[in-house]
């Protein structure tokens, strides 16, 4: 059967994105075969794409620890697909799954070294993924929404559990974007203190998530000291180092600080490099339980439609890095 995909053949902006008809994948043992109905999309993805430095530095810690991975040439990665977050219907069952049957809706995320990347991408119209790579869709919500939760549930479970996020902690979050909206509803769920940082236009927002906005317009040292009776115990930044450097001027220690942007500042000073690395396949489920229960609310930011034109205008639009929550591709119509 002939699939329709994302791929891209050399490092570049969104123009090296091309659609492509490919041939059918093989299943291997352990996986599903998946009709994709929606994509959610990540800034992973075009860092991918575009070859980030960021990037290539982990994919050389990566070979460090898997020294296998030297003898792979740029070349023999391309053409690459694109795209992690997935929701769909399994078509095709493989040897060795034991929790899933053909007609599953299902969502999850392609999981892979960092910084090395696959050959795989999820924006295409059938998949072939690990059954660790899925959970089922929690019926109350369509497959747009279910194509948000893969990256975000792993990153949010993964770093909440690094810095042990408990109920007496009070947090702070930065960033109102597809992590940090469902990071603020997870660390609230979880009985904490959230004071979530955006700019000012997402004031309403942060607080309709539970959070005590505080703007990054203003001084935010100042603001995030009165922003709540008790004092501060730990930092999620999901936006970049100079956040790193504000949670260690508010006195925290850095174990008490995570962020999803690796830097050599971080690395330094020995604040906590987390998301998916520190995730567990359960995180994926607790994050459907959450939803299932209306403690966590999923916002689309916008929805494209499969075509080359459309993808790279959702791409060039995230790349501005004011989305407020997750942009999905809708596959199948
Ligand atoms: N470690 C990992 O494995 C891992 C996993 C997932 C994500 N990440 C990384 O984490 C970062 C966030 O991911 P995401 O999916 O949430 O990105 P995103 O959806 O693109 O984030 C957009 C959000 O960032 C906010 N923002 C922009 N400038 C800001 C600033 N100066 N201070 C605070 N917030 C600001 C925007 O709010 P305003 O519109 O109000 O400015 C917007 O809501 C990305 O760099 C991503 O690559 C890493």
């Amino acid at each position: 059967m002939v699939v329709q995909a994302i791929q891209y053949s050399r490092f570049g902006d969104e123009e090296v994105l091309d659609l492509v008809n490919i041939k059918s994948d093989s299943l291997k043992v352990n996986q599903v075969r998946v009709e994709v109905y929606a994509v959610g999309l990540n800034p992973i993805d075009y860092k991918t794409f575009e070859g980030a430095k960021p990037l290539r530095f982990l994919s050389f810690m990566t070979k460090l620890r898997k020294p296998s991975h030297w003898f792979e040439s740029k070349s023999s990665l391309f053409p690459r697909g694109i795209g992690r977050d997935f929701a769909g219907v399994i078509t095709e069952v493989g040897e060795g799954v034991s929790r899933f049957a053909v007609g599953d809706k299902v969502f999850g995320t392609m999981i892979s070294d960092p910084g090395l990347g696959t050959k795989r991408g999820a924006l295409a119209t059938e998949i072939c993924v690990n059954e660790s790579e899925i959970v089922l869709k929690p019926e109350m919500i369509d497959m747009n929404h279910a194509a948000t939760m893969g990256v975000a549930s792993l990153t949010v479970g993964g770093a909440f559990r690094k810095i042990e996020l408990n109920s007496k902690d009070v947090v702070v979050i930065s960033a109102a974007g597809g992590i940090g909206s469902i990071a603020v509803q997870y660390a609230v769920a979880k009985g904490a203190t959230v004071i979530g940082i955006a700019s000012k236009k997402n004031s309403d927002y942060l607080k309709s998530l539970g959070a005590i906005p505080v703007a990054y317009e203003e001084n935010i040292q100042n603001a995030l000291l009165s922003a709540s009776a008790k004092p501060i115990t730990k930092f999620l930044d999901c936006y970049g180092s100079d956040y790193v450097k504000l949670a260690f001027s508010l006195g925290l220690k850095g174990t008490a600080i995570g962020t999803l942007v690796p830097s050599p500042y971080v690395m330094i000073k020995g604040a906590q490099f987390t998301g998916p690395r520190h995730s567990t396949y359960d995180d994926l489920n607790t994050l459907a339980e959450m939803v299932s229960e209306g403690k966590v609310r999923l916002n689309i930011d916008q929805v494209y439609d499969f075509s080359l034109k459309s993808v790279r205008e959702a791409y060039r639009s995230l790349k501005l890095g004011h989305t407020r929550g997750k942009k999905v591709v809708k596959v199948r119509k």
